[in-house]
């Protein structure tokens, strides 16, 4: 890979409002999977700031064990950032300042879920078509006083593209950053992400305009930066399937396997979390990692019916050090 000026870039770190990121490669919020150990994984491997998964901005008024769980963080986590859903402003006000969110340093607030019962619900993507309810969440996100990002899509379909406008209304929103995930709305999770789009979004705006979708590999990454002129990239799936891409995009070295990232995982997982869900997390981190490891499809049904921490630390054994 030659090494261009954008491609240096890559892995630097970056001030988002007053918070130092300690690089501009950035793990999205993935639903089901950014659980905390994870999320201190890819910090240590080098991501500049790895999200939460989604919660309910609304939800947060129980005190269910699922948002707890969701919300769990300590101090092993440098900077702690939480991603909201929501449609009502002082709802989002009333969580950003509750003592729950109390140790969260940035609020990312979602504008891009596809998901039809969330676009039904005004939430996620919905807010791409009524900017002026998406400009009275940022502002009372930032009443908090935390640093406040958005998370959106470039538009609704290819007729209706509206990252131009939208990227404007957050900055004058107070916005301190924003990602943009390079799909239209219909496109869901699939298809080239579209380049043009998001360097439209960061030639609009000043405050910091991260790049997400497709990036699967250095060379995509490579190829986001200089085709966007974004500030940083965020990966989300590939995130998940192998977090040593986040050393080897920041430069960093390291010496962990696979198996010993999982038994590091497994270990973090069950200082925080039942065992139930132990299993369920470190279970399909496994999956992702056997993805491209050949001869372990006869482990799978193992792997999928095994029921105790000290069967699971066997099996991943048999895996991944055969
Ligand atoms: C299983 C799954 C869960 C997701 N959960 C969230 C979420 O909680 N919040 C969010 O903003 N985006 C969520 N996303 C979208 C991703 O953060 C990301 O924008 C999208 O996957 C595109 O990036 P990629 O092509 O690198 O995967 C999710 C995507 C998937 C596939």
């Amino acid at each position: 890979m030659e090494d261009k000026e954008t491609t240096k870039s890559i892995g630097t770190e970056i001030m988002v409002g007053g918070i130092r990121f300690p690089s501009n490669v950035l793990m999205a919020p993935l639903a089901g999977y950014t659980c905390f150990p994870f999320r201190l994984m890819v910090e240590r491997l080098g991501a500049g700031s790895a999200y939460t998964e989604m919660v309910s901005s609304d939800g947060l008024k129980y005190n269910d064990r699922a948002t707890a769980r969701l919300l769990y963080t300590d101090d092993r986590e440098k900077l702690k950032c939480v991603q909201l859903l929501g449609s009502i402003p002082a709802v989002f006000e009333r969580a950003a300042k509750s003592e729950r969110l109390e140790r969260f340093d940035v609020i990312d607030v979602n504008m891009g879920c596809p998901v039809p019962n969330v676009i039904k619900a005004g939430e996620g993507s919905a807010l791409l078509e009524d900017l002026p309810r998406a400009s009275k969440i940022i502002e009372a996100c930032k009443r908090s006083g935390k640093v406040v990002s958005v998370k959106c899509r470039v538009g609704l379909n290819r007729q209706k593209i509206v990252i131009e406008e939208f990227a404007r209304m957050c900055e004058q929103s107070g916005a301190d950053m924003i990602t943009v995930h390079g799909r239209t709305r219909d496109m869901m999770y699939d298809g080239e992400p579209l380049y043009d789009l998001i360097k439209l979004a960061k030639q609009s705006v000043k405050i910091p305009v991260f790049a997400n979708g497709g990036i699967d590999s250095k060379a995509a990454a490579v190829e986001m930066m200089e085709k966007t002129g974004a500030d940083g990239i965020m990966l989300a799936r590939y995130g998940f399937e192998n977090p040593l891409i986040f050393a080897e995009l920041t430069g960093k070295t390291w010496s962990d396997t696979k198996y010993s990232l999982l038994m590091e995982q497994l270990e973090i997982a069950e200082e925080c979390f039942d065992e139930q869900y132990v299993l369920s997390y470190v279970k399909k981190l496994a999956s992702y990692f056997m993805k491209k490891l050949p001869g372990t499809k006869q482990y799978k049904l193992d792997l999928y019916r095994c029921g105790s921490i000290s069967e699971l630390r066997r099996i991943l054994g048999f895996i991944f050090l055969r």
